[in-house]
């Protein structure tokens, strides 16, 4: 029996992911990527959405794909790759533009929250179209479930429709995929503004644990971040989103459980529970970074893998773009 099918990705929107990247996402692919025949993408054509330089663009690909690496994602047991590098993601993408309703692309909120804040002239095609490229990456490789926050659960259910839309238009030819909302529980705010989400985006770089930071940075960061007056080590994330968000991100990097942290450090007071959480965080990411440091410091190396996972990757889909342009009544080049 094979194993069920993953798609997942990523935007190489920053030089570096931040701790809810790893624990909200990472962490996740890490784990399953032994049950699942898993494909994780770098996904640029997506970034491209947003105003990049070239330069920077580039080197942002090589250290996202660089940190799935550091962070347990295994390029020769997963197909670890740059969405750019499979021509198929942006063919399919147009054909299954034909498919989307005009309307239905602009009920997307994500595209209506961004669409709103720039104003429609600085908003491009392609953010409209972004979810239709969303769904191709995943269609493209006949995907059983698609792990990503819960901003992206009406991306995927588009997908769905998509995929069933097409299979009852022209015959059975997608895989509907499923999505696999991560528990709100990993959700990590931004350690200075607790009620928000930490973000690569973020205003200010306090609050935001970067995976590439010196260690030394990111237990300052822990020791400052926001608590409370109250004093005692709790979860209650309505009274004390802070210290809350604390106990979440110890609980997540050590696999123990919340009460079991709270007993720890009853009686102790924050400065004692914040110096074990910066000891956590440097052991956990500490290593991680020297590893996405190493594999940077050779980028040949990671363009070599990256190449040969692109392949692997592009095999799959081909299949399935040709079974698409048969479908849909495109003429076959002969050969
Ligand atoms: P983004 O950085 O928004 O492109 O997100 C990439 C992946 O990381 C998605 O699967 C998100 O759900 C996840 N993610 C991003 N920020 C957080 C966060 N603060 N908490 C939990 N997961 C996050
Ligand atoms: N849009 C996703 C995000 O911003 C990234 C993404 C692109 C993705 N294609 C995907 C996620 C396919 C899962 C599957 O997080």
């Amino acid at each position: 029996m094979s194993k069920p099918r993953l798609y997942s990705g990523m935007q190489p929107s920053a030089d570096s992911l931040q701790v809810g990247n790893y624990i909200g996402a990472l962490m996740q692919w890490r784990d399953l990527q032994e049950a699942y025949d898993a494909f994780f993408s770098v996904v640029d054509l997506h970034a491209l959405t947003q105003p990049n330089d070239p330069a920077e663009l580039r080197e942002k690909t090589r250290r996202t794909a660089a940190q799935y690496i550091a962070a347990g994602i295994e390029p020769a047991k997963s197909t670890l790759y740059v969405q750019s590098h499979v021509a198929a993601h942006a063919e399919l993408a147009w054909i299954l533009s034909t498919v989307t309703g005009f309307g239905e692309a602009g009920r997307m909120t994500q595209f209506k929250d961004k669409s709103q804040r720039y104003g429609s002239d600085a908003t491009s095609v392609g953010l409209f179209t972004y979810p239709v490229l969303m769904a191709a990456d995943i269609l493209l490789y006949q995907t059983d479930i698609v792990p990503v926050g819960d901003d992206q659960k009406q991306h995927v259910e588009l997908t769905r429709d998509l995929a069933e839309r097409f299979n009852s238009r022209y015959g059975d030819t997608f895989r509907v995929p499923m999505p696999v909302i991560q528990q709100d529980t990993a959700r990590i705010y931004d350690l200075q503004n607790p009620t928000a989400k930490m973000s690569k985006s973020a205003e200010s770089d306090a609050g935001v644990l970067w995976l590439l930071d010196d260690p030394a940075v990111s237990a300052k960061k822990v020791m400052r971040a926001v608590t409370d007056s109250d004093g005692t080590v709790r979860y209650d994330r309505e009274a004390k989103p802070g210290v809350s968000n604390l106990l979440v991100i110890y609980a997540a990097l050590t696999g123990r459980q919340i009460p079991a942290i709270e007993d720890e450090y009853a009686g102790r007071g924050y400065g004692d529970f914040k110096k074990g959480l910066a000891e956590v965080v440097v052991n956990e990411f500490g290593p991680v970074r020297e590893r996405a440091l190493e594999l940077l410091d050779d980028p040949a190396e990671l363009d070599r893998v990256l190449a040969a996972n692109a392949a692997k990757a592009e095999d799959v889909a081909n299949r399935t773009l040709g079974a698409v342009y048969d479908k849909v009544g495109l003429l076959r080049r002969t050969r």
